[in-house]
C-alpha cells in the first residue's frame, strides 16, 4: 500500500495489503468517483473552502485522470488500496499540491457511499431500458400471433386452451413489476450521502445541498452516521434482480420446453441454438438454459450481501467493502440475460399445427362443458362432479354419445359439442383480465402503446 502510512512505523504487509484492496472491483466506480470529486471540488469553492485556482486547477486535473482511465481500459492499481486512493494519486501526478484540497470535508466513507449510489442509480437506468426493449419484442411476438391458441397448463398437465398471445402478456406483466421494482430502487437510492464525512460530519462550513443538486439527487441525507453505513439500497438491487432473474429463468424455461420434440410449440432460429460435439441431430437452447442458471448467481449475490450487513456494528465496517462487486456482476449478467430473451422472442417462430394438434385434445373443455351447466342453472359443485365423472374416464371428452351424457345430465342437447372448439372457447371467456379474445386484444393494444 503506498499512500495513507504518515505515521505508521512498518509497511503494510504485502499479503495483508493485496487482501484489503477493492481497486479490481472498483474499476466500475471510476467514472462514478470522478463525477463525485467534481462536484465536490465546486461545492467546496462555492463555500469558500478553496480558491478558484484551486478550483480549476482540481476540475482540470480531474478531466485528465479520467482521459487517462478511459484511455487505458479502466485499470486501477491493486497496490493503491480502492478507487479513491487511486484517482486521488493520479490527480496528484498531473497537478501537484493543489490535489491535497480535494479530500476536504471527505471521507473515504461517504464517497464509497456516494459511488455506490451513483453506479447503482446508473444500471438500474440500463435494466430499465433494456428490460423496454425485450417487452417490446414480446409484445411483437403476441402481436404476431394474436389469435393462435394453445393449451394452457397448470402442473405441467393441459389444463385449458388460452391464446399464445394471452401467455406472452403474462410474461409481459412480469416485467412491467420488474421495471417497478427498478423504480422503487431509484427512489431509495436518490439520496446523496456526500458530506456525511466518516461518520459525524464536519465543522467545516461545507453546502450538503450543493453536491446533492449538483449529482442530481432528490434527496440528502438526514443522518452523517446512516449515510456513510447505509446499504440497503444494494440489497435493493440485488433483490430486484434476483426478481427479474426469477422471471427469465421461468420464461427461459417454458420456451425450453415448448421447443422440445414432444411439445414442438416453437423453434428457435439457428442462429440462437447450439450443436452436440457428438449427436449430428441436435439443436439445442443452451442460451436460454443458462438464462435459467444465471438466476442462481444472482440469488447468491443476495445471500452474500445480506448476511454482510446482518450483524455489523453501527458505523463503517470494512465488511462493506464487499457488497460491491455482487452489484456490478448481477446487474451485468441479468442486463446480458435480457438481451438474451429479446433475441429469443424477436426470432421465435410458433408452429401452428402443433398448436392445433395440442387443443385438439377434447378433455381440455372440460370446464367450458362445466360452464354449459351452470348457465343452465346447475349448482356449480354437482356440474363439477358430473363432469369429472365423464372425463375421469376418457381421453376425449367429445367421443361420448348425447344419450350418455344425457344420462349424467339431462340438460345437455346438441349444443354440448359446440364447446369443443379452441376458438369458441377463448372467444367465450368474458372475465376482465381472462384469455378471452377480446380481453387478450385489449391487453394487447395498451401493451402497444
Ligand atoms: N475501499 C473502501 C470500501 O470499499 C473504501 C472506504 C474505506 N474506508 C475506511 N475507513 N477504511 O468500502
Amino acid at each position: 500500500m503506498k499512500v495513507l502510512r504518515a505515521g505508521f512505523k512498518q509497511k503494510l504487509n504485502p499479503t495483508v495489503s493485496k487482501f484489503v484492496s477493492s481497486a479490481k472491483d472498483d474499476e466500475a466506480l471510476i467514472d462514478a468517483d470522478i463525477q463525485g470529486s467534481l462536484a465536490h471540488a465546486k461545492m467546496l469553492r462555492s463555500c469558500g473552502l478553496i480558491d478558484d485556482t484551486t478550483l480549476e486547477n482540481l476540475i482540470h486535473g480531474l478531466k485528465q485522470v479520467q482521459k487517462f482511465y478511459q484511455d487505458n481500459g479502466y485499470k486501477l492499481d491493486e497496490e493503491l488500496e480502492d478507487v479513491h486512493m487511486n484517482v486521488e494519486e493520479k490527480l496528484k501526478e498531473f497537478i501537484g499540491s493543489h490535489s491535497d484540497y480535494l479530500h476536504t470535508a471527505r471521507s473515504r466513507n461517504d464517497q464509497v457511499a456516494l459511488d455506490l449510489r451513483l453506479f447503482v442509480l446508473q444500471q438500474a437506468k440500463v435494466l430499465n431500458e433494456v428490460i423496454d426493449e425485450l417487452k417490446k419484442q414480446i409484445v411483437y411476438c403476441a402481436e404476431k400471433n394474436k389469435d393462435a391458441v394453445m393449451t394452457g397448463y397448470t402442473h405441467l398437465q393441459r389444463a385449458q386452451p388460452i391464446l399464445l398471445s394471452h401467455s406472452m402478456l403474462a410474461f409481459y406483466e412480469m416485467l412491467k413489476r420488474d421495471q417497478d421494482r427498478l423504480d422503487d430502487v431509484l427512489k431509495r437510492t436518490m439520496v446523496s450521502p456526500l458530506g456525511g464525512g466518516a461518520l459525524a460530519g464536519t465543522s467545516l462550513p461545507i453546502d450538503v445541498n450543493f453536491t446533492q443538486k449538483e449529482l442530481g439527487f432528490n434527496q440528502v441525507f438526514a443522518n452523517s452516521l446512516d449515510a456513510i453505513s447505509d446499504r440497503d439500497f444494494v440489497m435493493d438491487i440485488l433483490y430486484a434482480c434476483t426478481t427479474i432473474g426469477v422471471h427469465l429463468s421461468q420464461m427461459a424455461e417454458s420456451l425450453i420446453i415448448w421447443m422440445t420434440k414432444e411439445f414442438n410449440f416453437v423453434k428457435l432460429p439457428d442462429s440462437l441454438t447450439t450443436a452436440s460435439s457428438l449427436m449430428p441431430q441436435k439443436k439445442n437452447p443452451d442460451a436460454l438454459e443458462l438464462v435459467r442458471s444465471k438466476c442462481g448467481m444472482t440469488i447468491g449475490e443476495l445471500v452474500n450481501v445480506v448476511t454482510i450487513l446482518k450483524g455489523l456494528p453501527q458505523g463503517y465496517n470494512r465488511d462493506l467493502q464487499d457488497t460491491k462487486p455482487g452489484i456490478r456482476r448481477v446487474t451485468e449478467t441479468i442486463k446480458q440475460a435480457i438481451e438474451v430473451m429479446t433475441l429469443t422472442f424477436e426470432n421465435l417462430e410458433v408452429n401452428e399445427a402443433s398448436l392445433k394438434e395440442a387443443v385438439s385434445d377434447s378433455n381440455l373443455y372440460a370446464t367450458d362443458l362445466l360452464e354449459v351447466l351452470v348457465k343452465k342453472g346447475v349448482p356449480f359443485r354437482q356440474a363439477h362432479g358430473m363432469v369429472s365423472g365423464l372425463a375421469k374416464q376418457t381421453d376425449n371428452l367429445s367421443g361420448y354419445k348425447l344419450e350418455e351424457f344425457q344420462k349424467v345430465c339431462d340438460l345437455f342437447d346438441e349444443s354440448v359439442y359446440d364447446c369443443f372448439e379452441a376458438e369458441k372457447s377463448v372467444t367465450d371467456k368474458v372475465s376482465g383480465g381472462s384469455t378471452g379474445i377480446a380481453q387478450v386484444h385489449k391487453a394487447l393494444e395498451a401493451a402497444k402503446t
